[in-house]
């Protein structure tokens, strides 16, 4: 139940926000940093700085959710020394648990879904000195998207939600049940938005929705994502466009196109395949062929040279057997994507998928696990390989965490570039004086995941 709003006070509370999960709950995050900062509130650097603890949370597998509860556990002993610590749960597994959060860790305050985020300062000014239960999951909340463009991250990029929410229902998925209908966002608002990020010193936006690819739904007139890609590209100040997720279903030769004409639109897509075998794909209701999946990447790479594709998969999907999965092995080994994010099938409730028997034991997931993500690995290793040599565009985002003295960016195709600044910078400000900025290095070495650059 949500009380009534108070007339709110600038608060003196300290935040400390922990994310879980995919990007649009990093940009979630972002829009609640941004609304808590209008009302006053600051944030803590470190959780034991903090008068108020809220995790971001996901619910897509039951790892995603078990991670938060056992976080919740060690939270305890933090409350029971500062009974005036709030504590709450923010998105998915908030809007997906409700309530059994609060039964299972009753030191919780605050349970904010997925479209309550903008009335976090209120939540908290609510419960701030009573320390009560406020659980707040309306589904027909409204979400805000008026961000606050300097509350970000990082300068030079910025995630821009596009649309929300996913009308697919896979029958795997809870995404559905946790972020609501599809709604897209009008052309106008994305690119005022976009164009303050500009003014703000940003360069790269990354458009974020489950599924980009149906952009435009429900909008007047004849709106497509490859239409808003050409409203966005000519902004000034904004070098690199990218844009997650895309669904096979729905891509198009004109979203391609778009790609492939415009200059600030990079060479890369997210496509999760999730499986090769068709009665799998069938199974999770992806209404697509694997021969479509293929025929789109051959599209891609006919009408945009050099893209890279990256995909999902997922294995032990009820039903699987061993030549179901030959058929996923078979894909990945002749699309050759460049990266892929590669999950072992975790039952939800509530999903379709919960009627069908979770029939592949765990050793055959982890072992089918093991298989697609060592055929990966060999196919990223070699692909990187043949970057040796090429100059290519990085976008500097700052000093590399694993490798102390050198830096690190990004190139078009999302490749991550290791390097060593050039000797004239000094030591002291090479993070600051190159970070933000568009160079080219040449690539010298790689492993499957980074490539080593020198800058000539
Ligand atoms: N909207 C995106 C993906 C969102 S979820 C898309 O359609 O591509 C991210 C990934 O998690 C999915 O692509 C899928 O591979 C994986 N996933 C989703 N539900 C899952 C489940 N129940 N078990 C295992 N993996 C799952
Ligand atoms: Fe989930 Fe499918 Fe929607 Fe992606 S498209 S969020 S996998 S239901
Ligand atoms: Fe993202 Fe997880 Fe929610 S993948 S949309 S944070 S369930």
């Amino acid at each position: 139940m949500i009380s009534k709003p108070k007339n709110l006070k600038d608060s003196s509370l300290k935040v400390y926000i922990k994310t879980f999960g995919c990007q649009m709950n990093k940009l979630d995050t972002e829009l609640s940093i941004g609304s808590l900062t209008k009302k006053g509130y600051s944030f803590a650097e470190d959780e034991n700085d903090a008068d108020v603890i809220l995790l971001n949370t996901c619910s897509v597998r039951d790892k995603a959710e078990h991670k938060v509860y056992s976080q919740l556990g060690s939270l305890r002993s933090q409350k029971e020394k500062n009974p005036e610590l709030i504590l709450g749960v923010l998105g998915c597994m908030a809007q997906n648990e409700g309530d059994k959060i609060f039964k299972r860790m009753p030191h919780v305050n605050l349970v904010c879904g997925t479209r309550m985020f903008s009335r976090l300062p209120e939540l908290l000014d609510e419960i701030s000195g009573s320390n009560k239960h406020v659980l707040a999951i309306d589904e027909d909340g409204e979400v805000n998207f008026d961000r606050m463009v300097t509350q970000r991250q990082n300068r030079y990029n910025a995630f821009v939600s596009i649309m929300r929410g996913c009308d697919n229902y896979c029958s795997y998925c809870i995404v559905p049940y946790v972020r609501g209908r599809e709604f897209s966002r009008t052309v106008t608002d994305i690119v005022d938005e976009v164009k303050k990020l500009a003014d703000d010193g940003c360069k790269e936006i990354t458009l974020l929705g489950q599924n980009v690819n149906s952009y435009g739904k429900g909008l007047d007139g004849k709106v497509t994502l490859a239409t808003l890609l050409r409203e966005l590209d000519p902004i000034d100040g904004i070098e690199r466009i990218h844009f997650i997720t895309s669904h096979p279903k729905d891509m198009t030769r004109e979203i391609l196109e778009a790609v492939g004409e415009l200059p600030g639109v990079c060479e890369y897509l997210h496509m999760p395949a999730q499986s090769g075998s068709d009665r799998i794909l069938e199974k999770m209701k992806r209404q697509y062929t694997s021969a479509h999946y293929r025929e789109l990447v051959e599209m891609a790479r006919s009408i945009v040279p050099g893209i890279k594709i990256a995909s999902d998969f997922i294995v032990g999907f009820p039903g699987e057997t061993e030549e179901d999965f030959q058929d996923t092995v078979d894909l990945l080994r002749d699309v050759r994507c460049q990266s892929s994010f590669i999950f072992k099938y975790s039952p939800r409730t509530g999903t379709a998928a919960m009627e069908l028997v979770d029939d592949v034991i765990e050793e055959t997931k982890k072992n089918r696990n093991h298989i697609l993500l060592e055929l990966q690995k060999k196919i990223s290793t070699e692909e990187n390989m043949k970057m040796h040599g090429k100059s290519v565009e990085i976008l500097v985002e700052g000093e590399s965490k694993s490798d102390a003295g050198r830096l690190v960016g990004r190139t078009r195709q999302n490749h991550i570039v290791v390097f060593s600044p050039p000797l004239e910078v000094n030591q002291a400000g090479v993070s600051s004086a190159l970070s933000g900025t568009l160079i080219n290095v040449e690539i010298a070495d790689s492993t499957d995941l980074t490539l080593f650059g020198v800058i000539k």
